[in-house]
């Protein structure tokens, strides 16, 4: 599990290529690891970004929000993890449907990429809205554009694309064409704000949610996620969902859980 490759996408954003050969092998989109540092290490769920059967080896990126991120984006090649587990989740269906609209926030460029690459692959009409907060947070772009027939691009201060929201481009796209599927991943509101939309316009929507997990295997309900009414497993049964069946208000509720201990543990890591 050592790292061969490295490179820094943004600000505290790093990509990293980890030698897993038996991972790869199997890999799909949608399918996620778990790392450990150590054999005392907390467990982290990171998404497969990319990985190459050939090579043996998968993509992660990570982006630095607490000790354990910080800890793991100072690792340098050579290093290695003591631990990755995977591949985990359900994998994405990559079916022939028509056209997709993948909208990404921020980090959530990483778990769209392998999934509109695919669709793209399948022969389907793929548009991406990329957006972040601002410019410098922009990652993958040269990657999304190569896998799509058109990228739109927002920023929230206008410093890169448009100025403004992804929801903004979206409900344009979305009013212009007919539309299949809409894919959107990225912080929670963005999600539901997204979701707001498409339920409008009745669009089938899928989100990849990023709820709190522990095992990865469905052992310890940290990942509990109602959708339709129903708890689901969002490291078994997801994370990939059906977006207007997910109930964004209680996992935002679940995801802030342990704010206080991870800012704690950061900052003192960080003096
Ligand atoms: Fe433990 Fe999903 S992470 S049940």
């Amino acid at each position: 599990m050592e790292i061969v490759a490295k490179d820094c996408l943004a600000p505290r954003i790093v990509r990293l290529v980890v030698k897993a050969p038996r991972i790869a092998a199997k890999a799909q989109p949608g399918h996620f690891v778990v790392v450990r540092l150590n054999d005392r290490a907390e467990r982290i769920p990171l998404t497969i970004a990319d990985f190459d059967r050939a090579a043996g080896t998968i993509t992660l990126i990570i982006q630095e929000v607490g000790k354990s991120t910080a800890m793991i984006n100072a690792m340098e090649p050579g290093q290695s993890f003591a631990d990755v587990l995977g591949p985990l989740g359900t994998p994405y269906p990559i079916e022939k449907v028509g056209t997709v609209v993948g909208v990404a926030g921020g980090l959530g460029a990483a778990p769209l990429y392998p999934k509109v690459k695919a669709l793209y692959e399948a022969g389907n009409r793929v548009i991406v809205i990329l957006g972040a907060q601002r410019r410098e947070l922009l990652i993958l772009m040269e990657e999304l554009r190569a896998v799509s027939h058109e990228l739109i691009v927002a920023t929230d201060d206008g410093s890169y694309g448009e100025h403004g929201l992804v929801t903004v481009p979206l409900r344009r796209v979305l009013e212009r064409e007919k539309v299949d599927e809409v894919i959107a991943i990225g912080p929670v509101p963005m999600m539901d704000a997204c979701c707001r939309i498409t339920r409008e316009l009745n669009v089938k929507t899928v989100v990849s949610l990023n709820a709190v997990m522990v095992d990865g295997t469905g052992m310890c309900g940290g990942c509990r996620v109602t959708v339709g009414g129903q708890s689901k497993f969002c490291c078994v049964d997801g994370p990939a969902f059906d977006g207007l069946q997910v109930d964004f208000a209680e996992l935002r509720q679940r995801q802030r859980y342990y704010n206080a201990q991870e800012r704690e543990a950061y900052q003192a890591h960080q003096h």
